[in-house]
């Protein structure tokens, strides 16, 4: 075996984001041996594109709420395929999980009384979201942080995870190297907490920067771990559109819950002609309705911006597709209309809305306080991941925890916005005590040395390999990019997904063939070819299960499918890898929701 730097601890976390943070410090405090491999520096995440809020049931602004209407309007959200019982845990613990993380430092914007401020989102039947302008996610960021260095966490910032390491059924380890130099290191473990994010860059717009591979639901599915859900991409409604070289960025929903609105070219308020019906009821019939429960009247319905998101992003598309968008392919949304509402209005928006003001001002060129931004649907989010155990967050792979965005269940076939920051710090502390409880409880395993080997003659073919005659890495992450965002996109068709099948077999031909210059130092093409395999993985893992779920439900919208199904309103869909290497997919039933639960939803009508 070749002399492969070494790294021991009792639990390794992979991935630095809200989730990876909130696994490390748990396991930490549960007085084992941690370490923390990311990607990139520690503190840059997808966690901080969740910049509206973090929901949790705390009931500072509207004492309707509780963990019950939170529960339900999850499963409303989730279309109702959703892990019921981690739908449960996250909706009864997230306010504590927020209230800890104010003890550790985070400053949230406040009520008036001093208590932590909430704000509407779509699909959040009461003010939710506990924010930090629209900076949350960097705030939750900032503070796990602050929290984890003094916890005696190793981090390895800048390590890539090219393969995890296994003793008959159990893992032991991971196999990874090191961005800068491109040395190979292993880091034995007696448990791994995956806990990667998502997979954005598998399309060409998204909100995800270039770290978002897939990397942990690649890692866990060769592991042997399952995948569901896998269709189910959240399309979040506002991205930028304009420049060019922004488009895809982030403008948070917080725009459309401080009171924003959209319109299409001819001026109208489309999100009023196509709500759902078992929305109706709790929908505003009129601008001015929707415009007073912004402002926190207590008897208002809601506007349709604050839809889910699902809805309102396939809403922007046939606008766009309809010729009714805006000039560079997107619709408007208007901020600078509550100027007309309110006196302050534009000290309101800079308040309220710190880096949206910014972005646009830098970016685009463009006052929000003055004029509406230009938006469009974003790659945002993936609903489907590696399946875990509801309290544990335990793959079906002894030893293996995964939490954050790249475990699968709480939310669904679309997640509610926030939702992802109360579930990273919910699932987090649970992956990390359970991952430490079973560190505690094992001893470390042996470690192959030919798989070792193997994994490291694989990552450096691309040299060997004539550069002339091969392909370049970043022209098959671009076609890949492409082909996925147009065939397996916002709307989908049986026959454009099974086009993108034989696709992605030719681009597997393609990434095999890609050849490098240069050496492994600091070799940003090089990472970009070893990042190809697992944005196969994933959009293969995507693209049969959009073709499985022959209907559409959340965020998978089927042309040639367009309801909901009986057949497919309790199953998820399920991928694993076979004996013979091949993706495999079938349906497995979602189990009988408990009674008291039933009795929740019920009950919220
Ligand atoms: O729009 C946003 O601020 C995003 C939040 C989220 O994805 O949870």
């Amino acid at each position: 075996m070749s002399d492969y730097e070494t790294f021991t601890h009792d639990v390794l976390v992979i991935g630095a984001g809200g989730a990876g943070l909130r696994a490390a410090i748990e396991a930490s405090a549960a007085g084992v041996k941690v370490g923390m491999v990311c990607k990139s520096l520690l503190g840059k995440a997808h966690t901080v594109m969740a910049e509206g809020g973090i929901a949790a049931a705390l009931a500072n602004v509207d004492d309707r709420d509780n963990w019950q209407v939170h529960f339900a309007d999850t499963m409303r959200g989730g279309q109702y395929v959703n892990n019921w019982r981690m739908a449960e845990l996250h909706a009864r613990e997230a306010p504590a999980r927020v209230r800890e993380l104010e003890s550790w430092g985070a400053v949230f914007d406040r009520t008036k009384d001093g208590r932590i401020l909430q704000r509407n989102f779509g699909g959040h039947k009461y003010p939710r979201l506990a924010h930090v302008g629209d900076r949350t996610g960097l705030e939750m960021i900032r503070t796990l942080q602050d929290h984890g260095i003094h916890e005696g966490i190793d981090v390895h910032m800048e390590h890539t995870i090219l393969s995890l390491l296994k003793q008959g059924d159990r893992v032991v380890g991971a196999f990874g190297y090191d961005r800068e130099r491109g040395r190979f290191k292993i880091f034995r473990a007696k448990a791994i907490v995956l806990a990667t994010g998502g997979i954005g860059r598998a399309f060409k717009i998204t909100s995800n920067s270039w770290e978002y591979t897939g990397d942990g639901h690649s890692l866990g599915y060769h592991a042997g771990a399952e995948l569901i859900d896998m269709e189910f991409i959240q399309f979040h409604p506002t991205g930028m559109v304009w420049p060019p070289s922004v488009r895809g960025i982030l403008v948070t929903e917080g725009v459309r819950g401080e009171g924003g609105i959209l319109t299409n070219k001819e001026g109208s308020r489309f999100m009023f002609d196509d709500i759902p019906d078992n929305y109706r009821a709790q929908t505003a019939a009129d601008p001015e309705e929707g415009w007073r429960y912004c402002q926190g009247d207590k008897n208002a319905r809601r506007p349709p911006e604050l839809l889910t998101r699902d809805h309102v992003a396939r809403c922007i598309v046939r606008e766009i597709k309809a010729g009714r968008g805006s000039p560079h392919g997107g619709v408007f949304l208007d901020i600078a209309w509550i100027k007309s509402k309110l006196s302050n209005g534009e000290e309101y928006i800079k308040r309220k809305l710190p880096s949206m003001y910014h972005q646009f001002k830098q970016l685009a060129d463009i006052d929000i306080t003055e004029e509406p931004m230009e938006v469009g649907p974003t790659t945002h989010y993936v609903m489907g991941g590696i399946r875990v155990d509801a309290d544990t967050q335990m793959s079906r792979v002894p030893g293996l925890f995964a939490a954050g965005e790249c475990a699968a269940g709480i939310n669904g076939a679309n997640r509610l916005g926030g939702n992802s920051l109360s579930d990273l710090l919910v699932f987090g502390k649970r992956a990390g005590e359970f991952a430490a409880k079973f560190s505690l409880q094992n001893s470390l395993g042996e470690v192959h040395p030919d798989r070792l080997d193997e994994s490291a003659r694989q990552a450096l073919e691309p040299f060997a390999r004539d550069t002339r005659a091969g392909e370049g890495p970043y022209q098959v992450q671009k076609d890949l990019q492409e082909m996925m965002q147009d065939k397996v996109g916002i709307v989908r068709r049986e026959d454009e997904m099974r086009a993108a099948i034989e696709g992605l077999s030719e681009l597997a031909r393609r990434a095999g063939r890609v050849g490098l210059e240069g050496n492994r130092e600091f070799n940003p093409g090089w990472h970009t070819a070893l990042d190809l395999p697992n944005l196969l993985t994933v959009s293969e893992a995507v693209t049969r299960a959009a073709l499985e779920r022959q209907e559409s439900r959340g965020a998978q919208f089927r042309e040639d499918y367009p309801e909901k199904s009986a057949e497919f309103a309790k199953v998820n869909t399920v991928i694993w890898q076979g004996e013979d290497g091949r993706m495999q997919i079938r349906r497995d039933a979602i189990p009988e929701m408990r009674n008291d639960l039933k009795q929740v939803i019920e009950e919220m009508g």
